[in-house]
This record gives structure tokens, sequence and C-alpha cells, in this order.
């Protein structure tokens, strides 16, 4: 990981403008979960660095712009760049840590490069859906999994599938297996978001659903609530929150149990990524951390 941390910091430079440098130094890395990926798969390669490095500064400018979609002060438990220095330029950061990495793009095979850059299409169109979303209540599953999969696991998808390529290993297996990762680590993500307390989470708890996203464990309470609840959900959803709805909502949820069949959902989709993935004990090993983290 110090190869890749290297090659951010290089590309970082390269840019040659200090306020960049500045700004780019206030962000914290993160988990780099797309970064270990790739190293992990194509560790044979000399150009994996690179490649980790590229899809770290796009998650990064997504972040950023994210950051600012959602009127967010926090990432990662420090204060967000729009926070701190102003919307406008945590767009423009994002716009230059963006495309640098796909000037750097264009160095590697044309498979790979369209990989890459398509899947920041996808995750663009996910983001636009995931806002479209929560302007009001959904209770659809299946619209709700189809954006996830377009927001978050198509970066991880693409990362596992250049990966492969750039090592010469099979690409379909692990595109899968980097799908099925990326949607079980959100679906975690949203469990997480209810069950874990502000000062683990770096963010407010029960924050989506303040902002309008309803994540699985909202939709399959929906579900099964009777027509006064199913009422009363839909009142709470996009507003702050005081402790008794909060109360109320994990209360549901509990009686409910709509917090263990999200976590079923995640564990289905990631023991499908085990089993395509059988023989490589590292990548099972990242499911199994992935899938452990507490909920
Ligand atoms: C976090 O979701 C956001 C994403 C995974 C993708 C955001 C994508 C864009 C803003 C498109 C622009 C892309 C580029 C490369 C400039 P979240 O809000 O559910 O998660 P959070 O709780 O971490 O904020
Ligand atoms: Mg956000």
């Amino acid at each position: 990981m110090q190869r890749v941390e290297r090659e951010i910091e290089r590309l970082i430079k390269e840019i040659n403008y200090d306020e960049v440098t500045r700004l780019f130094e206030m962000l914290q890395g993160g988990k780099r979960l797309r970064a270990k990926l790739i190293l992990k798969i194509a560790h044979s390669s000399e150009k994996a660095p690179l490649l980790a490095a590229i899809v770290e500064l796009i998650h990064g400018a997504s972040l950023l712009h994210d950051d600012v979609i959602d009127e967010a002060t926090l990432r990662r438990g420090v204060a967000s760049v729009n926070a701190t220095d102003g919307s406008k330029t945590a767009v423009m950061l994002g716009d230059i840590l963006y495309s640098k990495a796909f000037t750097e793009l264009v160095s590697f095979e044309r498979d790979i490069a369209k990989i890459v850059a398509s899947s920041v299409t996808a995750l663009s169109k996910g983001e636009m859906m995931d806002v479209k979303m929560a302007d009001e209540f959904n209770g659809d599953e299946e619209k709700y999994l189809d954006m996830l999969y377009l927001k978050t696991a198509t970066l991880i998808e693409a990362a596992a599938e250049s990966a492969a390529i750039l090592a010469g290993k099979d690409s379909a297996s692990h595109a899968l297996y980097g799908k099925n990762l990326g949607l079980s680590f959100q679906i975690i993500d949203d469990i997480l978001d209810i069950t874990a307390d502000a000062a683990t989470l770096g963010k407010p708890a029960m924050n989506d659903f303040v902002e309008g996203k309803c994540t699985l464990p909202y939709i399959y309470l929906y579900k099964v609530l009777n027509d006064d609840d199913k009422k009363k959900l839909v009142s709470l959803h996009a507003k702050m929150l005081d402790e008794q709805d909060a109360l109320w909502i994990k209360q549901k949820m509990q009686e409910h149990k709509t917090i263990e069949k999200s976590f079923e959902l995640a564990q289905k989709l990631s023991n499908e990524a085990m089993s395509v993935m059988k023989d490589d004990t590292e990548l099972v090993n990242i499911l199994q951390t992935m899938i452990k983290r507490s909920y």
C-alpha cells in the first residue's frame, strides 16, 4: 500500500499547485478498499499501484462532490472540504482529481481504460438516481438495489475487473466478485448508519433517513408495517428525527427483524462472491473482514 500512497502523492505533486496539495493533505485517506483490492488481484503487475492510485483519486473526487450534493459537513471523521473551504472549492478540487485520474488512465490498455471510465458514468448516474429517489419515500427494493449497484458497486466491480485484466486473470469472475463485494459493503454501511453511534460513524447516526435515503432496513420495515404505522414512517421521512421518533423506528426494526433481513442479503451476496473466488484465500478474507464489521 505504501507504493499506492507514493503514487497518489506523485500525481498530486504533478498537478503543481500548492492550494491543491494543501487541500489534498487535509483529506483523510479512508479505508482504501478499492486500492487494496487492485493490489491483491494484480500484485504481479508493475502498473497495479498506478491503477490503484487512479481509482482512489476517482473515489476521492466522487466523495468531494457527494458532500457538496448532500451538504455534508463531516467526512471520515473530519470536517468536509465544502465545510472548511466552501462548495466551490470542493467541486473544483474534485474536478482536478477526477481529470488527473483520467489523464493517467490513458496510459493503460483500451479495455482497462474503458472499464474504469464507464464505471464513472455509472456511478454518476447512480448518484443522480439516489438524489432523485430521496425526494419521496421509496419502498421498492429492486429500485433501491439498482441504484446501489450503480452508485457504489460499479467502481469496485471496475477495480476488480480491470485489475484482473492487468494481471491476465479471469475478468468475469473478478467482476462478479467486485460487484457483490460492493453491494454487500454498501448494505452493511446502510445497516451501520442505523446501529452504530455518531462517534463510530464520523457522522450523525440515522442520517440516511434524515437525508431522505430509504435504505433496505426501512424498505423491509415499510413492507411489514400496518397502515397506520406505514403512514407514520412515511411522515418521518427526510425530517430531523427527535429521540422519540428515532427510538420508534429502531424498535419497529427490532420487532420485525429488518436489520437481520438486510444483513442476510449482504451475506448471501457475499457468499456468492466467495464461491466464485473460493481458491483465492486473500480475496475471501477481504469479504469476511468486511462482512464482520460489527452491526
Ligand atoms: C457516497 O454515497 C457517494 C458515492 C459512492 C458516489 C458519488 C458520485 C458522484 C458525486 C458522481 C461524481 C463523480 C466524480 C468522479 C466527479 P453516500 O452519500 O450514500 O455515502 P456517504 O454516507 O459516504 O456520503
Ligand atoms: Mg453522502
